[in-house]
């Protein structure tokens, strides 16, 4: 339906916060590349984020927060539109449209659903089940052709192919373009803790590296990381972790002097703890500093969230126009 060449980028993430060094390697950082490329649009998903618990004192600072990390990590607002999900009222309209077309078994079986019910055995709402119908509509309102996100959304990604086609066949049109995935080479960043298991939010402050983290608390994580003795055939989990995050953020040197040590079975955690915390710390200071100059101009990111509102608004608003149009309620 849209007759830009141009391709369009759509993700978002949800505000429920810090981020860590897995989101900001797994997505964060791919999206500000594709932004060179295509007509992209990042949001803040913060009406998936209201499905589990939540303290509403927090929430608009935590979207802000999002915002601000979006911004320091490089994601342009002359390139991109950059947006709040609940200020574009059209997204739980077209949500709303999809429901009524999407059978409750196809909801039941989401991984994701599964997982976070079982989390919430207090609390399982129903939003919680049809938190895919509410991003297959954020992909389709903008009419996004590729959405960049990490593995554990494939399955939400399929759910919006499926509202795409469920919709044309109902109504006998050719209106919505099925969505693609961008499955980029997404490092899968591991707990410093358990380092078998990825690094996520909900295992606690002391499994994962905050974006913002100063480098002394980073240090501090990272000397309580497990290892190993340092002579081993082969390198332990925590050593593996420990090297892989030195690929990512260190300097060819350093990772060079590491290498050797591990190949000749003589590792020195403690020197290599020194020196991956160090490599973080540097790599993270621009995106430190350019946050905390954002966060003194607040009105300059308003702006940003009111230009970003517009542009997605008026979008939004000729989707939901034909939309409406197509099922016979105008
Ligand atoms: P978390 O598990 O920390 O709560 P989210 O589910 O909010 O993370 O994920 C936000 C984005 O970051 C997603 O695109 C996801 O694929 C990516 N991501 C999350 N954890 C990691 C990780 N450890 N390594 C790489 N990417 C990650
Ligand atoms: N569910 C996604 C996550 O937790 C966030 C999200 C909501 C999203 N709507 C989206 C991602 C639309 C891409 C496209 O990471």
């Amino acid at each position: 339906m849209n007759k830009d060449t141009k391709k369009i980028v759509l993700s978002g993430m949800q505000p429920t916060g810090d981020l860590h060094i897995g989101n900001y390697l797994g997505a964060l950082k791919n999206w500000v590349e594709l932004q060179k490329k295509y007509k992209c649009f990042f949001f803040v998903a913060d009406y998936h984020s209201i499905t589990v618990a939540y303290d509403p004192k927090e929430k608009k600072n935590q979207i802000l927060d999002l915002v601000l990390d979006y911004l320091a990590a490089g994601v342009d607002p002359e390139k991109s539109t950059i947006f709040i999900q609940s200020q574009i009222p059209e997204c739980t309209e077209l949500a709303w449209i999809f429901n009524s077309l999407t059978p409750i078994g196809e909801l039941e079986r989401m991984t994701q659903y599964k997982d976070k019910a079982q989390k919430n055995i207090k609390n399982i709402n129903t939003g919680l089940l049809t938190y895919p119908i509410l991003q297959a509509a954020d992909i389709l309102l903008y009419h996004a052709n590729l959405v960049p996100v990490g593995q554990d959304q494939t399955q939400h990604l399929e759910l919006a192919k499926d509202a795409a086609r469920w919709f044309n066949n109902r109504f006998k049109v050719n209106y919505f373009e099925e969505p693609a995935g961008y499955l980029t080479e997404t490092a899968k960043i591991m707990s410093l803790i358990e380092p078998e298991k990825k690094m996520s939010k909900s295992d606690g402050e002391k499994t994962y590296i905050s974006i913002h983290d100063e480098p002394e608390t980073i240090l501090n994580k990272i000397k309580k990381a497990p290892t190993g003795t340092g002579d081993e055939k082969e390198l332990p989990a925590g050593g593996k972790n420990l090297l892989n995050l030195l690929t990512y953020f260190g300097k060819e040197e350093v990772i060079k002097h590491f290498k050797t040590q591990v190949a000749t079975h003589n590792v020195k955690y403690g020197e290599m703890k020194t020196a991956v915390a160090k490599a973080i710390a540097d790599y993270l200071a621009p995106f430190r500093a350019r946050r905390a100059e954002l966060q003194k101009n607040k009105k300059y990111v308003e702006e940003i969230l009111a230009d970003g509102r517009q542009t997605a608004q008026k979008i939004a608003q000729k989707t939901i126009g034909e939309v409406k149009e197509i099922i016979g309620l105008l």
